[in-house]
């Protein structure tokens, strides 16, 4: 059972913004777009819910393969994401951000992304409410292998607590509800340590449908 003491954590693999704009004959590149816009809206519902931390996946280790053009809008929704400071301070948000750190050897992130990632973080930093947690260049795998070496160079060795302890957020509280859109039934390589345990909640909407209807059907699950 979920720990019900402690405020809701839901983590969204925001996926199927492509298969939105193929629908539409737009190009997927407007899927994007129309994702960030609905990511915003979906904070905005969030905070109504009462929501603690609110997680998702942006862009993962696996999606710098995508063509150059698509991989670019996706840096400059990011850019714009982070940038949404006063909406995230008028709604008293903390913004945080998890992925793969800017020094580690694979890295790519552009240093513009490093920017506003890091002014999003500063400018949103005194805020109480709820946390959101954005995944950007991240991959579940990447993140335990990096764990579980600094567990192992710890004076305590490789234990549960070792590795969650270098996790790359280890405040990141266990994940009560996962979100998977678009009617992918897998879990991809997200959270894979902090979602054990965690109810799943698939829909065969995309990313820019899923609304605060879609929200609350997932919470039914922990509720
Ligand atoms: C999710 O939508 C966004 C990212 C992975 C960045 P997709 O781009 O994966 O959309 P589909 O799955 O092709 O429809
Ligand atoms: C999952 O979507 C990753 C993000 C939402 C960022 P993908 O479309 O990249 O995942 P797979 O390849 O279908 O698992
Ligand atoms: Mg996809």
């Amino acid at each position: 059972m979920p720990d019900r003491t402690r405020p809701l954590h839901v983590a969204c693999i925001m996926d199927g913004n492509g298969r939105w704009a193929g629908r539409r004959g737009l190009p997927r590149t407007d899927g994007h777009t129309e994702g960030e816009e609905n990511l915003a809206r979906l904070v905005r519902v969030a905070v109504r819910r009462d929501i603690g931390h609110l997680t998702v996946f942006g862009f993962s280790t696996e999606n710098w393969r995508r063509p150059r053009p698509e991989v670019r809008h996706i840096l400059g929704l990011h850019e714009k994401l982070f940038g949404r400071v006063a909406e995230l301070n008028e709604l008293d948000v903390r913004i945080q951000w998890i992925g793969r750190p800017f020094d580690s050897p694979e890295a790519k992130t552009p240093r513009y992304v490093q920017r506003a990632i890091g002014k999003a973080i500063a400018d949103t930093a005194s805020n109480t409410g709820m946390v959101l947690t954005v995944a950007f260049d991240y991959g579940g795998r990447s993140e335990l292998v990096a764990a579980t070496e600094k567990a192992r160079r710890s004076s305590g060795g490789v234990t549960p607590e070792a590795i969650s302890a270098n996790l790359y957020l280890p405040d990141l509280p266990p994940v009560d509800v996962l979100v998977r859109t678009s009617g992918e039934h897998r879990v991809s390589n997200f959270l894979l340590w902090q979602a054990a345990g965690a109810a799943i909640y698939f829909t065969d909407a995309p990313w820019p449908d899923f609304d605060g209807d879609e929200l609350d059907r997932a919470l039914e699950l922990v509720g």
